[in-house]
């Protein structure tokens, strides 16, 4: 039987530092495994005999696509439709209406989603301000969701999602609404669609050609970061976030000790951050 080629310390470093070049995100010691089972799948589409040949390809040859196809495996991209109820409970009850209410002169609304991995997240959030039609009517609302990796965009934009992913989140309702059956997938209706313009975005290099923004949703991915990082990207949220605005994080993430000008606002047990609001909405 063939011996089982191990990775070497060197492979582990080199994918480690590309990671943290090219994205910021941490590869801790110890998590070999984790860099095994997220390569060994793209080497064998990548036509290499296992994920060990590929990492010396990465080390020897040119920067080429492959090394962002790399850092693009190795992100975790979990996400559901209507993640955290309460969260979608504070979007649809008190952080939209109070948007609406602020914008009625300018009748225009802007948000992003960074970070948005496959869609769910922008597409619930467009979901629900489609229900707020007709009284959106003739409102520009752009809501732009971004992501580092051009495969999750792409699955994103096709707006096909699988009976399983279906069935993380989304209330039957809004699946009879919004979607049609093709086969075993779910088709996203060109209607909500639309509603979502979807760019590649790394959170650490330049956030080009993004409007004021009322609203941003950034959740589950700075947990990946460290603190410095945290808090470089949490300064230029604070820059582009218009005054009124609002910010919304991951259930374990917050803006505390790392960036002075948020403050928490809670809404019936979720929370989102304001610019030097008060504690209590
Ligand atoms: C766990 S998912 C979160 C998805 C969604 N926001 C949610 O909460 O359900 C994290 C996403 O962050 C993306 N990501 C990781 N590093 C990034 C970076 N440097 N810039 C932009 N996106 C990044 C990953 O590709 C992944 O899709």
């Amino acid at each position: 039987m063939k011996d089982r080629e191990t990775m070497t310390s060197a492979d582990f470093n080199y994918v480690r530092d590309l990671m943290r070049d090219q994205s910021a995100l941490t590869l801790e010691p110890g998590k070999e495994y984790l860099l095994e089972s997220r390569l060994e799948p793209l080497a064998k589409t990548e036509g290499f005999p296992g994920y060990q040949q590929l990492v010396r390809r990465l080390r020897t040859g040119p920067v080429t696509d492959l090394h962002r196809k790399v850092v693009e495996a190795m992100t975790n991209n979990e996400t559901t439709f209507f993640r955290d109820a309460r969260v979608f409970a504070m979007l649809s009850g008190s952080v939209l209406p109070a948007l609406i209410a602020a914008r009625s002169a300018e009748r225009s609304i802007n948000i992003w989603c960074a970070a948005c991995s496959t869609g769910q997240e922008p597409y619930s959030i467009a979901m629900l301000l489609h229900e707020q039609l007709p009284a959106l009517d003739g409102w520009k609302i752009r809501i732009v969701a971004s992501d580092i990796s051009r495969d999750v965009l792409a699955r994103a934009r096709a707006g096909r999602y699988t009976q399983t992913e279906i069935n993380r989140g989304l209330p039957a309702s809004k699946l009879v609404k919004h979607f049609v059956q093709d086969g075993s997938a779910w088709v996203l209706s060109p209607e909500i669609r639309r509603m979502v313009e979807f760019r590649e975005i790394n959170l650490i290099q330049s956030w080009q050609n993004l409007p004021a923004v009322h609203l941003i949703l950034m959740r589950n991915v700075l947990i990946y970061f460290e603190v410095a990082v945290k808090k470089t990207i949490l300064e230029k949220a604070s820059q582009l976030l218009d005054p009124r605005g609002f910010l919304v994080l991951g259930g374990a993430e917050t803006t505390m000790n790392l960036h002075d000008s948020f403050e928490p606002v809670s809404y019936g047990g979720a929370v989102c951050f304001r610019r030097g609001a008060p504690r209590q909405a």
